[in-house]
């Protein structure tokens, strides 16, 4: 197998555009190319403002600002791309099915089916293709079919590399991965092919940490990886509901199991439930296959993980609504936060979506600040929910860009997302400007109990009497 010297990715979103542009940083001698459909995008990723990236993530503009244009290219010519590049990676959406067999649970595939059909239409030379988006098992098999069958006699290895990275961390995970997974064919092209991947990686990372296995192993890895991850979340979410009703307290008990370096001290905090694209995603997508091999009990048991986040979140908002009186219709409510987590401008799945869904339903009124989110994007959350037309949705919910401002005449303030900047606050302040008795739900564990009590607030914890 020839040295790799030019890579495409397909798909310039939260995983292809990342990864890529470490890819390139730690790989001079590579030409990478990003290819997105979506033109406006493509802009995004080409703009001179390095705070207009469509992706928020700590340490990437350095690295876009250090390898764009050198050996780091974002384009629309998707054809050309795939024509030049040795390696084509994969890098497209694909969502849970929102309609037909397996709606609400299989991941629709028909973006990775359309990046195949391309590459295969394009391609005149033999080609490694590498399948980088969260796929279900058999995936690679799916693209191995339609490009072994286009009939111009070009040779395509493919291979399965899932993504580890985790948003919010996406530059520092990829600098210093746990480990990558590469799957492949065992035949002799299928090893050179891994080979040839794996070199790629070896730039920068030890090569004790690059494993290879087969497709299906790589494949399902990932789905398991999360699933357990989400687990975790789950198993101490559920804990953190037994402690709101006991003198137990979550924080304590984290740190009680996490000392046992069997279980471990990560991914133990209690929150207002997890989102992001991935967790729910990829354990709906395990529990579809559990069940469609005749596994009913294995499904179940991870469909639990899920349906334990729905009553988190559910819980919390039910909480809000009961502490304070049992209605909150007219009364304004700020939520502080609505990404998935703190360090992303990702909202994908992200609780607080749900909560203020489930606020507005008791026709709270709604004022929300992030960082990092847009308002357009706030309100393309809510529209796509469908609960209520879009008007309503504006009616009942207002973006704020001063977060102090926002909280004059409040009658409660609810963190959902972990920000560090929310810690920061004038609290003293936020009190002095809400209605009384002023109320701040902390959905996320991140400011001190005693502090906001003595400030005067009516301070509740997820996990804490
Ligand atoms: C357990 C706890 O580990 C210990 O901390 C607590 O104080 C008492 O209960 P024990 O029941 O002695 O200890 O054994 P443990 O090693 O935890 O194994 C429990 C069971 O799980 C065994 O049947 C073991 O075979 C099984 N196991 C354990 C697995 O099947 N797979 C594993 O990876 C680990
Ligand atoms: C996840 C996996 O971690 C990553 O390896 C995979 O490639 C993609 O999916 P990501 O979705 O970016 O990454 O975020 P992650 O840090 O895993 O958090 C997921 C959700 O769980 C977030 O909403 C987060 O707030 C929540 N969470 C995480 C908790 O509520 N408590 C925790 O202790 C950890
Ligand atoms: P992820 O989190 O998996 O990276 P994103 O939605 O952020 O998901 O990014 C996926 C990107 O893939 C989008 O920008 C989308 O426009 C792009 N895409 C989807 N299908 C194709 C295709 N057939 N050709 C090129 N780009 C595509």
């Amino acid at each position: 197998m020839k040295k790799i010297s030019k890579i495409c990715c397909i798909g310039a979103g939260y995983v292809g555009g990342p990864t890529m542009s470490v890819i390139a940083n730690q790989c001079p001698h590579i030409q990478v190319t990003v290819v997105d459909i979506n033109e406006a995008r493509i802009a995004q990723w080409n703009t001179e403002d390095l705070n207009q990236l469509p992706i928020y993530e700590p340490g990437l503009k350095e690295i876009i600002a250090e390898s764009r244009g050198k050996n780091l290219f974002f384009s629309t010519e998707v054809d050309q791309a795939i024509a030049e590049a040795q390696m084509i990676f994969i890098s497209v959406n694909t969502p849970t099915k929102t309609y037909g067999k397996g709606k609400g649970q299989a991941a629709d595939l028909k973006f990775v089916e359309l990046c195949a059909r391309n590459i295969a239409k394009v391609a005149k030379e033999d080609k490694i293709v590498v399948e980088k988006s969260t796929l279900p098992v058999r995936t690679a098999e799916a693209i191995k079919n339609i490009l072994d069958n286009t009939g111009n006699g070009v040779r395509f290895e493919i291979l399965s590399n899932p993504e580890f990275l985790a948003e919010g961390t996406a530059i520092e995970d990829l600098l210093h991965a746990d480990r990558v997974l590469i799957g492949g064919d065992d035949t002799p092209t299928g090893k050179a092919a891994k080979n040839a991947l794996s070199e790629v990686y070896e730039n920068w990372l030890p090569k004790e940490r690059i494993l290879q296995t087969n497709v299906w192993s790589s494949e399902l890895s990932k789905l398991v990886a999360n699933a357990f991850l989400a687990q975790r979340v789950s198993s101490i979410n559920s804990i953190s509901a037994l402690c709101e009703k006991t003198d137990a307290n979550i924080a304590e008990i984290s740190r009680a199991i996490g000392f046992d370096s069997r279980i471990g001290p990560k991914f133990l905090n209690a929150s207002v439930g997890f989102g992001g694209s991935c967790f729910q995603k990829d354990i709906l997508n395990l529990v579809y296959i559990a069940r469609s091999f005749g596994l009913p009990e294995v499904a179940d048991y991870w469909e639990q993980v899920i349906l334990m986040n729905d009553y988190q979140k559910r819980r919390f908002a039910d909480l809000m609504i009961q502490t304070l009186y049992n209605t909150v219709s007219g009364k304004k409510i700020v939520l502080y936060g609505w990404a998935f987590k703190k360090d992303t401008n990702d909202t994908r799945e992200s609780a607080a979506i749900y909560i203020a869904d489930a606020l507005m339903d008791e026709q709270a009124q709604l004022v929300v600040y992030d960082p990092k989110v847009p308002k357009e994007r706030i309100y393309a959350d809510l529209d796509y929910l469908g609960t209520r037309d879009p008007q309503k949705n504006r009616d009942l919910l207002t973006v704020a860009t001063d977060p102090l401002e926002a909280t004059r005449d409040a009658h409660a303030v609810a963190v959902v997302t972990e920000w560090d900047e929310f810690k920061g606050y004038d609290w003293k302040k936020i009190y002095e400007h809400m209605l009384k008795p002023a109320f701040v739900f902390d959905g996320r564990r991140l400011l001190d109990t005693h502090t906001m009590r003595d400030i005067g607030f009516n301070y509740y914890k997820i996990g804490e009497a």
